[in-house]
């Protein structure tokens, strides 16, 4: 095996990181003005314009060089011909078979996958056209998704992403939370006989998920009578027989399978709460937009591959800049819950320590995400990507165009306020032009003095804009995957298994036996 750190690669990146972190990305635009051309890529309906960092050409061939040496394209394949990548589990990742038009060139899953898309698809025509109907004959107007991680975020994510796609006359409603303050805010909302509740898990033994539909279900018998879970609860899981257990009638069972993580179950039966709000032909476009981008990242050169230089711009300010914390900021109502998505896809992916031979890792991995929608989160916690002691790279997002509902003056003011924090944190602010600033508002010369060095915002802030066309289901669906894949080369460089999730088991363990002891106290 070759050590990360000792490689040869690694340590030019080393050498070089001490020239680069003397310059200034204001020098850099000042003298080329082809500089945002020059470090522009474009995938379909998304382009990245990663011309705001604290590169050069010679920067990105060594991350390159890096990511030759771990083999990344070897492990992209293994990623998409069905390898055992997770292999603390003993199972591939197969999340890019689920968008595959085909569904999957690997024969053994293809058909489990078109079989499940093709019952889906009955099921969402069958409640758009209200042919599915409630114990007391009225068709299905509120759907009500209970689950938790990966069963919850994805389709809660989207739902809200993606709502000027909604197509019919359904609300969608989440419980995920234990804390049953929830599900009285939902209870309030829906009515019994119109209701239709999906229980997403793919365990089908989270204890907050079951402990939640165990109570729905209590409480809708009560309401509709005893008979009630046959037409008003539908189950995604691969846990089949523990789901006919509960009562879920086998009919209305959804399948899951071991090579799809949860966090990565979007594109699997958990996105039906989205196929419902959007319908099939907009789903199948989401689909298609993953798949494009799984097309762009398996064949695009690693030099001109989106998702391989978010990967590998990470990685640069993580091992080599010691920048453990970045922020994804999307500049779009709709993408606010983008966050929490990608919090669990990345946190709890490549929040690993052990590499794939069993030995701790020496170096980070894994960086803290935060983050939130641009415009509101500029008038709060920006301060401190601009003045704060932390370094912190940002993901900017925003899309180029509109919904013909929305107004010109706001979605104006909207766009430039994300290029404007771009620029800032690029540009920041010197002593002089603070001072200068300060004269030209009438401060006398040694207030200005006194107050400039208050005002003095050192730039060379990193940040990488990513510009979608729109937010359609497709390109959010190719966004998505890009992440998904961002991910996974890190993983790759990192050397870590980013398909487990052995740390969150513990809790799960613990929990039971401090659940009894408490209920004795
Ligand atoms: O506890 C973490 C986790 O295991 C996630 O990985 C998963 O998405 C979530 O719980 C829900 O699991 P399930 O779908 O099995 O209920």
């Amino acid at each position: 095996m070759k050590n990360r750190i000792e490689s040869k690669e690694w340590q030019r990146l080393v050498r070089h990181q001490s020239t680069m972190a003397t310059q200034h990305m204001r020098d850099w635009f000042r003298q080329d003005t082809g500089r945002t051309a020059r470090f522009s890529l474009q995938a379909n309906e998304i382009s990245l314009d990663y011309s705001r960092n604290r590169i050069t050409e010679e920067t990105i061939s060594l991350l390159c060089d890096l990511a030759y040496a771990f083999d990344l394209p070897k492990k992209i394949q293994a990623l998409f011909t069905g390898e055992q990548v997770n292999f603390t589990e003993n199972r591939p990742a197969l999340h890019t078979a689920l968008r595959h038009p085909q569904g999957s060139e690997l024969a053994s899953i293809a058909s489990l996958i078109t079989q499940s898309q093709s019952k889906l698809r009955d099921c969402v025509e069958k409640i758009h056209t209200q042919k599915w109907l409630g114990v007391s004959g009225k068709p299905i107007e509120h759907v009500v998704n209970i689950g938790i991680g990966g069963s919850h975020l994805g389709p809660m994510m989207t739902t809200h992403a993606l709502k000027d796609f909604a197509q019919g006359h359904l609300q969608i409603h989440y419980i995920s939370s234990i804390d049953d303050s929830q599900i009285n805010e939902v209870l309030q909302k829906i009515a019994p006989e119109t209701t239709l509740f999906i229980v997403s898990s793919k365990s089908f033994s989270t204890l907050e998920t079951l402990t939640n539909a165990r109570t729905i279900a209590a409480w809708m018998k009560e309401k509709l009578g005893s008979d009630v879970l046959h037409q008003h609860f539908i189950a995604i899981t691969a846990a089949t027989e523990k789901a006919l257990e509960f009562g879920i009638a086998r009919e209305h069972i959804f399948p899951m399978w071991d090579w799809v993580g949860g966090r990565y179950s979007i594109w699997s039966a958990i996105g039906l709460p989205l196929m419902l709000l959007i319908g099939n032909q907009h789903f199948a476009d989401f689909l298609q937009g993953a798949h494009e981008m799984d097309c762009h990242f398996r064949h695009q050169a690693l030099e001109k591959n989106i998702p391989v230089l978010l990967a590998l711009l990470s990685i640069w300010y993580m091992n080599f800049f010691d920048a453990n914390v970045q922020a994804i900021v999307p500049y779009a109502y709709r993408l606010r819950y983008l966050i929490p998505y990608l919090q669990q896809a990345d946190m709890e992916s490549n929040g690993k320590q052990i590499n794939s031979y069993g030995q701790k890792i020496n170096y980070a991995s894994g960086p803290v995400l935060f983050g939130g929608e641009g415009s509101v989160g500029q008038h709060a916690y920006h301060q401190l990507l601009h003045q704060g002691q932390h370094f912190i790279p940002v993901d900017f997002i925003m899309s180029m165009e509109a919904e013909t509902n929305l107004r010109k003056e706001h979605q104006d003011i909207l766009r430039a306020s994300c290029l404007s924090q771009a620029q800032a944190l690029m540009q920041g602010k010197t002593y002089e032009e603070a001072y200068q600033e300060l004269l030209s508002a009438n401060y006398s010369p040694q207030e200005a003095a006194k107050l400039a060095s208050h005002q003095i915002i050192s730039g060379n802030k990193p940040s990488n804009i990513l510009f979608l066309q729109r937010i359609t289901p497709k390109n959010l669906g190719a966004l998505l995957a890009m992440y998904e894949h961002k991910i996974f080369v890190q993983s790759v460089i990192w050397d870590i298994n980013p398909f487990d999730q052995w740390g969150v088991e513990l809790g799960k363990q613990l929990l039971p036996n401090i659940l009894r002891k408490k209920e004795s106290v």
